[in-house]
């Protein structure tokens, strides 16, 4: 069984994490519950930035905060260090909230409204990720009314596109994200940001997937922006000072996924600008924005067993009290997870289930088929790797409340988000009017 950061099992066969024991904890909080390793988000942010000091150069590690947003969340990455990557009005207010500093917050967004921009411009955040041409005017027109100058850097899209392993470079990008660069809209963009004195120009950012497991794609977009830049620094002179080169390192959440170490990434990325820049270019700054690979492994939740359902010569069900109102991504994605019975865990595991939830939809399947220690109703089930948009993505589908986080650390645990209670899921409802009941 692998067991993630500080995940141990106690003298009792408990499943202990940050020095904690899970069941401790599911009594003492209730399930379904989120639990979050502080000790590994800490450990996976300095490997960031130390991987980034060993190669000498000015950077940026930006946490993407749609994997996993709350103040504390927010609070931790500031603590290490990190800068923020928002990507919309929600995001951002919960970064202010959290006392995140502006300068180091970064927007991000396909579509920007003009109240989103305007509080960004108010709380002065460090730089908005200008996505199309539409966002440019109107984010000039609102930094003029505002009398403030904001900084950019423009997302463009290098027609190269990840899919996990293998990497397809597609001749026409076709994708609602960024400036396409190969039709020209990059270069246009460029210069028409360059004239616009309430804007300054950073340099460009790309995002390329997620859930990548080799270097490959991040140098062959590297390669391929620049193709481009060093015509443009030829003709016109444009250098990036920034380079924003996204998120996407890959992690584990089963056996098949094999991670490399995440300095391998930044070697690589680093290696490739070095070796691409034009005769008297300047190194730019090279951000990056992991939000998966910081808080995904960190993360794990538990259930409490509840049904159980077999069906003879085929399968066993085990349901447990969640599912895709707190993890959606199987259902979404077929996204695979690994699961241990966290009450048993010195038991052998030569059981096979499926693990079920409890929402009325056939879909609602945390896990097809996993070798399980036997399990009864009442045990605890830990389903690991759940850090990284399980909570972000949680929802309230058949009502079902949204569980609460805790962080554990040292031996102590801390409630850093509240289950949701019945009260709160009807705290927006209205009654039916009484004019519309009589008709
Ligand atoms: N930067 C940009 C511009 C992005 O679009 C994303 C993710 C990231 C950074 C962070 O990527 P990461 O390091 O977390 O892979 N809901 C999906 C993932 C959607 C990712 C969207 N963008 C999932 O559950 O797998």
């Amino acid at each position: 069984m692998h067991l993630y950061g500080t995940s141990a099992v106690s003298d009792r066969g408990h499943l202990t994490i940050g020095g904690v024991d899970t069941v401790q904890l599911s009594k003492e909080y209730g399930t379904a519950l989120y639990v979050y390793d502080v000790a590994m988000i800490r450990e996976k942010a300095r490997a960031f930035r130390n991987a980034f000091e060993q190669e000498n150069v000015h950077y940026q590690v930006a946490y993407a905060s749609k994997a996993f947003s709350c103040i504390a969340m927010v609070q931790l990455a500031d603590e290490e260090g990190l800068s923020l990557d928002v990507v919309s009005g929600g995001e951002l207010y919960t970064a202010l909230q959290a006392g995140f500093p502006a300068e180091r917050i970064h927007f991000h967004g396909n579509n920007k409204s003009d109240a989103e921009i305007r509080m960004a411009l108010d709380a002065k955040i460090g730089c908005f990720v200008v996505d199309n041409f539409y966002e440019l005017a109107l984010l000039e027109q609102l930094a003029e009314e505002k009398g403030v100058r904001a900084n950019i850097l423009l997302r463009i899209t290098p027609g190269i596109e990840a899919h996990t392993h293998d990497y397809i470079l597609t001749g026409q990008e076709d994708s609602k994200f960024g400036f396409d660069l190969q039709s020209g809209q990059v270069e246009e963009a460029i210069q028409s940001a360059e004239k616009k004195s309430t804007l300054k120009l950073l340099g460009l950012h790309c995002h390329i997937g997620s859930q990548i497991f080799e270097t490959t794609g991040f140098v062959m977009a590297i390669d391929k922006i620049f193709q481009y830049l060093s015509t443009w620094y030829e003709s016109f002179g444009f250098a990036p000072e920034v380079l924003n080169l996204g998120g996407g390192f890959g992690i584990r959440y089963t056996a098949d996924d094999q991670p490399i170490p995440v300095g391998d990434y930044i070697a690589a990325m680093t290696h490739a600008v070095k070796r691409n820049l034009s005769e008297g270019m300047a190194m730019p700054e090279i951000w990056i924005e992991p939000g998966r690979s910081l808080v995904g492994e960190a993360g794990l939740t538990l259930y409490t067993v509840g049904s159980h359902k077999h069906v003879p010569e085929l399968r066993n069900y085990l349901a447990v009290d969640g599912g895709m109102s707190d993890n959606l991504r199987p259902a979404l994605y077929q996204a695979k997870y690994e699961a241990a019975i966290a009450n048993r865990m010195n038991e052998t595991r030569d059981h096979l289930y499926s693990v079920a939830g409890k929402c009325c939809e056939s879909g609602d399947m945390l896990i097809w088929d996993c070798k399980l220690q036997r399990a009864i109703s009442g045990d605890v089930m830990a389903v690991f790797s759940t850090g990284a948009y399980g909570y972000s993505m949680a929802n309230n589908y058949n009502r079902l409340p949204k569980p609460a986080v805790v962080f554990v650390e040292n031996g102590e645990a801390s409630l850093v988000v509240k289950r949701e209670s019945y009260e709160d899921l009807i705290h927006h409802d209205l009654p039916l009017k009484q004019a519309i009941i009589s008709k």
